[in-house]
């Protein structure tokens, strides 16, 4: 396609896209149309003037005749036009009808229709000559035709032709005067949405607004209201990253200080300590790998979330032996149970799973007491697994913000308060659920509810 053709194109594309010139379209059409029906009004109108003109014309041509009843008594003529009749009886039979004339005109009891259907009578065609009917004195009809040369002359082109131009005029005016109300009015009911767009031009990441809610259209409102939601839900992300940020760097900059440090010391008076710094190095790396498993797992897709058909008793089974060295240094024991022999086998992403199990594994060890026990359950549609220890379980006011980013109950303990973010993180990607039971001890419970292999 040409260009120009294709400028064309999009401008119209544009244009039918416009709100403003739709409305002014539909009302420029609805006001032609009542320009419409206004002419089609007036050209009623100017028939109906041209039969009472005509009836007037008959009843004087057929006066004698009326008096006499001597049907020479017609004159032939009227205005140098030559004039035919047909009477008809009150019955409506044809008494007699102009030689010149093939067949009797037909019997017309009204001069203009009583009930007109208005429409017909506009689209009726109206001929050259007009037929009116006279009321004789004796009960007869007398149907005088005229050529209506004269009546046509006298509405046409004077008295309708001047209300035709009056009418123009005027509907021109009030065209004008409609199109520039339209606009006004189109401008006045646009204005909130362009005062909604000026507030949403000024929005940037650092002055989030909302849209003010009290001027706006009802009709425009639910669109409003769901920029508004979608904008709170954007400015808590912002800000809940903004906080993740804060939260990361500050918790890099304590290994790191204590890092630098032990490197300035070493520089200074060659006092090494080399144990403290790979220490610390350690919570550099463990804080950046979880820091990375997190943004992983929150930008993974669905079907990432779930890629095999895992046996999750086989991958606890693992995470306990892989702990259980570390428990018995304390003297604690792991103990996994099940409530039947069936594998717990589920569609979801393994290393997600061992994620999960690991993290719940190693916050019994740090942060709980005694014993930890692992237990699955199988219900209908449900798979439980519980990690309970012999800890008192944190406050239950605060339970539900532990699983957020950095969140701990001893501020100095040494973990970073990422762990049970990304457990949650693994879980709800697999669509379950990861929660702490209301019980005295700790006992934190992850549900899986779909789908369900076995
Ligand atoms: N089994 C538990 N018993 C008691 N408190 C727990 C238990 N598990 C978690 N918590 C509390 O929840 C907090 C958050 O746990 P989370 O695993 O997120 O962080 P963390 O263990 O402190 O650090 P890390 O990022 O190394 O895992 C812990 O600091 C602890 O206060
Ligand atoms: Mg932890």
């Amino acid at each position: 396609m040409h260009t120009s053709d294709q400028k064309l194109l999009a401008s119209s594309r544009t244009l039918s896209r416009s709100l403003a010139v739709r409305i002014l379209a539909s009302l420029i059409a609805m006001l032609l149309m009542v320009s419409s029906i206004l002419c089609l009004y007036m050209l009623d109108i100017s028939k109906h003037i041209r039969r009472s003109l005509a009836h007037i014309q008959a009843t004087s041509i057929a006066h004698n005749y009326n008096i006499s009843g001597n049907i020479h008594d017609l004159p032939l003529k009227y205005e140098g036009q030559r004039l035919d009749y047909t009477l008809y009886s009150a019955d409506g039979d044809v008494l007699y009808f102009s030689e010149h004339i093939e067949k009797p005109r037909r019997l017309r009891k009204y001069v203009i229709h009583p009930n007109p259907s208005r429409w017909m009578s506009v689209f009726s065609p109206s001929g050259i000559t007009t037929n009116v009917p006279v009321y004789l004195d004796n009960g007869n009809i007398l149907m005088v035709a005229l050529n209506d040369k004269y009546g046509r002359t006298l509405t046409d082109n004077s008295l309708t032709q001047s209300l035709y131009n009056t009418s123009l005029v005027i509907l021109l005016v009030l065209l004008l005067f409609g199109i520039s109300l339209i606009i006004l009015l189109l401008k006045w009911t646009l204005k909130p949405v362009s005062n909604a767009i000026n507030i949403i031009e000024g929005i940037t990441p650092d002055s989030p607004t909302y849209i003010p809610t009290e001027t706006i259209p009802k009709e425009i409102l639910p669109l409003v209201n769901a920029t508004n939601d979608a904008m709170r839900r954007l400015i808590e992300a912002y800000q809940s990253e903004r906080r993740f940020v804060a939260n990361a760097a500050h918790a890099l900059r304590t290994p790191l200080t204590v890092l630098n440090l032990h490197l300035h010391r070493l520089e200074q008076n060659g006092q090494n300590n080399l144990d403290k710094m790979k220490q610390e190095m350690t919570r550099v790396r463990t804080l950046v790998d979880q820091l990375l498993e997190l943004a992983n797992l929150e930008c993974s897709q669905p079907e990432e979330s779930r890629q095999d058909d895992v046996n999750l008793l086989r991958i606890a089974r693992e995470a306990i032996a892989v702990h259980l060295p570390l428990f018995e240094t304390q003297g604690r024991l792991i103990e996994l149970t099940t409530s039947d022999k069936q594998p717990f086998t589920y569609t979801i992403n393994p290393h997600a799973v061992m994620l999960a199990f690991n993290n719940l594994i190693e916050n019994a060890f740090y942060h709980g007491k005694g014993n930890l026990k692992v237990i699955f359950n199988r219900h209908a549609d449900l798979i439980t697994i519980g990690f309970s220890d012999e800890g008192e379980s944190p406050a239950r006011d605060i339970q539900e913000q532990l699983f957020e980013r950095f969140k701990k109950v001893e501020k100095n303990s040494s973990g970073s308060g990422l762990g049970l973010a990304i457990v949650r993180q693994a879980v709800n990607n697999a669509g379950g659920y990861i929660y702490f039971l209301e019980s005295k001890q700790t006992h934190i419970e992850i549900d899986l509810v779909k789908p369900l292999v076995h």
